[in-house]
């Protein structure tokens, strides 16, 4: 879950550099710095419960499920792209973007608790780690809120661009 928080923080950073739109892009980036931000508190939970958060992949495939495991190799092919200088248009990026709002929706507070019964199973009744985990998915609605505005102002622009080119 650390990993593909991690590649998030990095696809929306790189995603960010790409965009036009100032606000849109300071947006990104503000997603993508509470995505790192998870990916910590992740990783220090797994210290913390004394696990080792080094999982390999079939044992990450368990955890996250067949989506996610299969968003990990989508976000690394992205990543690569857009630091091998592809720039997005406008359409390929609602499009992209569409596509991170299925992936914010699936880490809800149930998808966190699942994994953490499943990893740390002793930790689960700490009242601080479910107020963190609470935290986290309230974020991480926010994320989608974030990203549904983004699209709909992309979408405005496209359609504004198109009624003036008439
Ligand atoms: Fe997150
Ligand atoms: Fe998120």
């Amino acid at each position: 879950m650390a990993r593909l928080e991690d590649l998030v923080a990095d696809f929306l950073h790189e995603l960010s550099i790409k965009v036009e739109d100032k606000w849109v892009a300071l947006t990104l980036d503000h997603i993508s710095r509470e995505s790192r931000n998870h990916a910590q508190l992740l990783k220090d939970m797994c210290r913390a419960a004394g696990i080792n958060e080094r999982v390999d992949d079939e044992q990450c495939k368990s955890f996250i499920g067949e989506i996610g495991y299969e968003a990990i190799f989508h976000y690394k092919d992205i990543i690569a792209r857009l630091r091998g200088g592809w720039t997005p248009g406008r359409e390929e990026l609602i499009e992209i973007l569409r596509e991170e709002l299925n992936v914010e929706k699936m880490a809800g507070e149930e998808a966190y608790m699942k994994i953490v019964a499943g990893v740390m199973p002793a930790i689960c009744e700490e009242r601080l780690v479910i107020m963190l985990f609470k935290e986290l998915s309230a974020e991480e609605e926010h994320h989608s809120s974030l990203l549904k505005a983004i699209i709909r102002k992309l979408e405005e622009s496209v359609s504004e661009k198109s009624v003036q080119k008439v």
